[in-house]
């Protein structure tokens, strides 16, 4: 009997619309209810299983074999740095890495402190492509906080719709990375399931987004 492929998915913002494209593409895991704290679902035919996985988790879900396939926003995959293959861009979820704070904040001398979610990818794009020397500071959310009571000079963060920012008075001061949801594979998956793994590429890259 053919095993079942197992999907990790994000919980939150991105699942519902994760759930949406895997039936428009014919990946049927039932509807899980939002009245129960069951993380962890299978079709009837036991083709296919897939998980609720916090999102900064399912590259590792994937890496590790534990799911064949995740879909993941870019911005977990850029932070996570897991061994995965990233196959499509499943175009949603759009949003933007910024570096932000209060108008001029890049300007000041020597080295930034940096407040973020995301300190690999803060690190990454003040060491590596800015060559600036900055101390990172790992929070854990309302980042936009940080350079309003003194922790940090600037925030690297995600800007949807720009209501946090501009509700605390700071500004875009540059862009890190487009970000959007994707398609992840475990590295064995991609060989022992090939068939499969290229079939639901096929049918996610066809359905209309
Ligand atoms: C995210 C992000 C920003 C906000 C951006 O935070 O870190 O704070 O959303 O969205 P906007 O541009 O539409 O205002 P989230 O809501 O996940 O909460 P958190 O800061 O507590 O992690």
């Amino acid at each position: 009997m053919t095993r079942p492929i197992t999907f990790a998915l994000s919980k939150g913002r991105l699942s519902e619309l994760a759930l949406e494209r895997l039936r428009c593409a014919g990946v049927e895991c039932g509807s899980p209810s939002k009245r129960t704290r069951k993380l962890f679902f299978e079709d009837e035919e036991g083709l296919c299983k897939f998980f609720l996985a916090k999102a900064s988790d399912v590259p590792t879900y994937v890496e590790h074999g534990a799911a064949d396939l995740g879909i993941a926003g870019k911005d977990t995959i850029l932070e996570g740095q897991k061994s995965v293959c990233e196959v499509l861009d499943l175009d949603f979820g759009h949003c933007r890495m910024v570096v932000a704070g209060l108008p001029g904040a890049l300007n000041r001398e020597g080295a930034l402190r940096v407040a973020s979610k995301y300190p690999h990818i803060a690190r990454d794009y003040f060491f590596n492509k800015r060559k600036r020397t900055a101390e990172i500071i790992k929070l854990h959310g309302s980042v936009e906080l940080a350079p309003i009571v003194g922790l940090a000079d600037v925030i690297v963060d995600i800007v949807e719709t720009g209501a946090t920012l501009k509700a605390n008075g700071l500004v875009i001061l540059d862009e890190v990375a487009e970000l959007s949801a994707r398609l992840i594979v475990n590295r064995v998956s991609m060989k022992t399931e090939r068939e499969r793994v290229a079939d639901i590429i096929r049918r996610l890259r066809a359905c209309p987004h």
